[in-house]
């Protein structure tokens, strides 16, 4: 896939699905906007593969034909824009809404969640379920005409779960060694590529770490990274810090020193030596200088930004046409709360300053 740039759209929930899922024209709208502000790479919000992994009520799904003529909608205006997309595939595993989904939540170990509700361990017949249920989805979005798929390992999500020794306490093949718990992610991408073939671009996006109070989370990160790409991933994003964890992660909220840009940068070098397929940095990037740097220096291969395009959709424009300032975005994560209050992206920040002009 040739891409105009090294700037990508890290995964941003847009909170702007239909009730069912469907995409709707205001997030046609926002991720055109994105497009036209020259990012070189959309990657959409996390899109639920199956009913029980939906987040929350206005999420993107992706489970069924009926899901496609308003993809196909999407996807076409992005290419009229001359933008290039992946529709990223998650499950939200512990996150999962119950109240919405009609069925508990569950994870590789079961548990309590900060709301007091319980998440129930996943058996071996719902691992195979899930398993097909992203095959089935990667399939269907690359009918619906999107340039790939990344697969959601991160952020504390279902897969990123399996992988953390904290939060997969399993005793069966798919707990307990690092090999262990990456055996799930590892199945998954290896349907979703016998599903889409093998050159269909199917990138994962994991952790650096995610941050739990007894320490990073994640560990053996390169040999990780490694068996991504012996099972034919296409890419790898890294970042870290799940919503529990926000205060321990390196980029914390309103964080925006200079030395805290890209702050899984340590770890993407040491990554960077075990693999030689692409590597996207995403974390508290919020300079031209220092996407630069890193680029220049090795360290990644793409920057991805989230929150600094939510805040300037056409922050990469502004860049190409010689401002060089640094974005706007300070990092507050407000954006995170009008998502969680169903009124959809936005950055309330600028929004209010804007009003108060
Ligand atoms: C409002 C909001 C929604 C997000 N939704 C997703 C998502 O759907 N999938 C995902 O992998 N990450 C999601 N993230 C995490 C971002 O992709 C990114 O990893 C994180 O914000 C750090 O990058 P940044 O410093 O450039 O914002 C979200 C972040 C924000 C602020």
């Amino acid at each position: 896939m040739a891409l105009a740039n090294c700037f990508v759209r890290s995964a941003t929930a847009e909170g702007l699905a239909s009730g069912t899922g469907r995409c709707s024209p205001q997030l046609i709208g926002l991720l055109a906007e994105l497009a036209r502000g020259g990012v070189g790479l959309i990657i959409t919000g996390r899109t639920a593969v199956s009913p029980e992994g939906r987040e929350d009520a206005r999420q993107l799904c992706l489970w069924h034909e009926d899901h496609l003529p308003a993809l196909l909608e999407l996807t076409q205006r992005i290419r009229d824009e001359g933008g290039k997309m992946l529709m990223q595939l998650g499950h939200a595993g512990f996150f999962a809404d119950a109240a919405t989904n009609g069925a508990a939540a569950f994870g590789p170990t079961a548990g309590r969640r900060q709301n007091g509700s319980f998440c129930r361990e996943m058996t071996r017949v719902d691992i195979r379920k899930t398993t097909d249920a992203f095959a089935r989805a990667a399939l269907l979005a690359r009918e619906a005409g999107f340039d790939g798929v990344q697969i959601d390992a991160a952020r504390g999500r279902l897969m990123s779960a399996f992988l953390a020794k904290h939060a997969n306490r399993r005793r069966d093949e798919y707990g307990g060694t690092a090999e262990n718990r990456a055996r799930f992610l590892l199945e998954v991408l290896d349907a979703v590529r016998r599903a889409v073939g093998r050159d269909y671009p199917a990138a994962v996006k994991i952790d650096a770490g995610d941050f739990p109070p007894e320490g990073p989370g994640t560990e053996d990160l390169s040999g990780i990274a490694a068996r991504l790409e012996a099972f034919g991933a296409t890419a790898v994003e890294l970042t870290g810090g799940t919503d529990p964890s926000i205060a321990r992660i390196p980029a914390c909220p309103d964080d925006t020193r200079p030395e805290s840009e890209g702050c899984f940068r340590r770890e993407a070098q040491a990554i960077k030596k075990a693999i030689a397929l692409p590597l996207i940095l995403n974390g508290g990037c919020r300079a031209l200088e220092s996407a630069e740097r890193f680029l220049e220096e090795k360290i990644c291969d793409f920057v991805a930004l989230s929150r600094p395009l939510i805040c300037e959709p056409d922050l990469i424009h502004r860049w190409q046409k010689k401002d060089r300032a640094p974005s706007r975005c300070r990092s507050d994560n407000q954006c995170c709360r009008t998502v969680r209050a169903g009124k959809g992206l936005y950055c309330l920040t600028r929004r209010r300053e804007n009003q108060s002009e």
